[in-house]
Order: structure tokens, then sequence, then C-alpha cells
């Protein structure tokens, strides 16, 4: 509590700034210096030493204080207390925040984002100006008839050349033709896998007759050579399922009687007999190896 009433008094008196004010100060006057100096110093030392240091200035003021307690300037208290320095302050407190600042310019534009995915189609624009009328286009066809005539002709005439060659060469022993397929050996025999090999090579096939025609062209051979030939057709892949080399089902048969019977469970090939009818028969076993072209 005391100390509350020091620090109330320290504040009445610090607050007289000019040195008149405090000389004429009411009855307190001559007391308020001395009070001041004691309170106001913030010299190193504790309060009590201050006072102890400023006993010569107390005894002064106490002095004229008992003669003229009301009025009674103290005329060398300019001097003496000018003569007292006090320390700096401690720091006061951080004042209130400020007004809030104006507000601040615009910034500048931030870099453009990414791009984003591009829009639907448009719609179709409107249609162009009409263009100038074309040549007539009779003479163009007039020409395109006439060379079709003239490769029409020379058609023909490969078509009869080729015609020519292909009897030409059935003149020949191991060459017979049927419709657009032509069969041809060497007289060589082959068992199946390799004489599947030789007509590919050759971008024939195994004789693979479709019809009757075909069959006795691939039985004509057979009998100039007196050897019974492969047919092309085989149930490799599948028992009792005969099939062409390019894997079609086939369109033509004709088996022998109890044909095919896959005897010993080994016969996935087929031979011709020389009758033209159908054996199945073992792969490995060597036949006349006819192509088919
Ligand atoms: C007989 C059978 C025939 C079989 C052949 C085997 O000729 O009739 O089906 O393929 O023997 O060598
Ligand atoms: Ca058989």
């Amino acid at each position: 509590m005391w100390k509350k009433v020091f620090w109330s008094l320290s504040d009445e008196l610090c607050s007289y700034t000019d040195t008149e004010d405090l000389k004429n100060a009411s009855s307190f006057g001559s007391l308020l210096p001395f009070v001041q100096s004691i309170v106001c110093c913030t010299g190193s030392g504790t309060l009590i030493q201050k006072i102890w240091r400023m006993r010569p200035l107390l005894a002064l003021c106490f002095l004229l204080f008992s003669v003229s307690p009301t009025t009674q300037t103290c005329p060398d208290l300019d001097s003496a207390c000018a003569r007292l320095t006090c320390a700096p302050g401690k720091d006061g407190l951080p004042g209130v925040n400020g007004l809030k600042g104006e507000k601040g310019d615009k910034g500048a534009p931030g870099s453009p984002g990414v791009a984003g995915p591009p829009g639907p189609q448009g719609e179709q624009g409107p249609a162009g100006p009409r263009g100038e009328k074309g040549e007539s286009g009779l003479p163009a066809l007039v020409s395109l008839k006439s060379d079709t005539l003239s490769l029409s002709g020379r058609v023909d005439t490969i078509e009869s050349r080729l015609d020519q060659i292909v009897k030409a060469l059935t003149f020949l022993k191991g060459v017979t033709a049927a419709g657009n397929k032509i069969y041809v050996t060497k007289g060589d025999q082959a068992n199946y896998k390799d004489g599947k090999a030789v007509c590919a090579n050759t971008r024939g096939q195994l004789p693979s007759p479709q019809n009757a025609q075909e069959n006795a062209a691939v039985q004509k051979i057979a009998a100039q050579y007196g050897v019974f030939p492969y047919l092309g057709i085989n149930d490799i892949d599948v028992e009792g399922n005969f099939r062409y080399p390019d894997g079609k089902a086939i369109s033509y048969l004709n088996w022998a009687g109890n044909e095919p019977n896959n005897d010993k469970g080994v016969e996935d090939c087929v031979e011709m007999y020389f009758d033209g009818n159908w054996n199945d028969k073992n792969c490995d076993e060597k036949r006349l190896l006819i192509c088919e072209y």
C-alpha cells in the first residue's frame, strides 16, 4: 500500500516540469523538490542509498520547510536540483496500434495460366462460290473407253497365250491342269513335312483337289509314275477333322471304302490310290511329291 501511495505522489510531483512551478506549488512547495529528487533520480543503488547520498540536500530542504512551511521558496534549489542528474527512465509499454494505412496500389498482373482443353468443333462454314464450268467429260470418257477396249484386247491375248502355255506344259510328263489349277511333279518322293516345304518354296502347296476334275488331274500323274502321291489334306491338329493345308475344312472328299480308319492311330495324312480314291496314311511315309499351283 505504501508503495502505491509513494508512486502516486511521485507521478504528481514529476508532472511539474518547470522549476518555477515547483517552487510556487502550494504549501507543499518546499518539500516537493526534495521528494522529486528522491523519486526521480534513478542512479545506481537502492532507494535508501539514494536518500543517504542526498542527505545534505535533505537537510537544506528540511531547514527551509521549518522556517517557512507554506510560502518560503527554495532560492538555491534551482542550482541544487540542476546539479542532480537523473538517469533515463525505463522504457514505457508499447503504444497502441496505429490507424489502418491507405489501400496500396494494384499489383502487377500474374503470369498466364495453363491453356485449357480444345473447344468443340465449330459449325460448318457457308458454302463457297460456285466454280467455273469445267470442260466436257465426253472426250475423256471416249478416251477412257478406247483405252479399256485396248487393254481388254491385250488381256484376252495374254489369257489365250497363257492357256496355250499351260497346254504345252501338260504335254510333258508330270504336268496336268484342271480349271485354273496346274499339278506338277519331278518324280521325286518325300514325306509329308518335306513335301509341304518344297511346294511352299515355289509358291504352291500339296495337291488339295476340291472337285472331281482336280482329283482326276492328280490321279493322272500318279498313274504316269506308278506311285501313290500325298495330298495336302490332313487331320494333324484334330483327329478325324481333315482340313486343307491352309486350315480350311475340306469341301470335297473321295475316300476309299472304310477310310479314313486312322490305322494303328498314326494316320494323319492322306495318299491317293491309282483309282483316285483316298486313304489316310502315316505322314512319315514317302510318297510321290506333286505340287499344286
Ligand atoms: C491298309 C488299310 C489302310 C491302312 C494301311 C496302312 O491298306 O486298308 O487303311 O492305311 O493298310 O498301311
Ligand atoms: Ca488308312
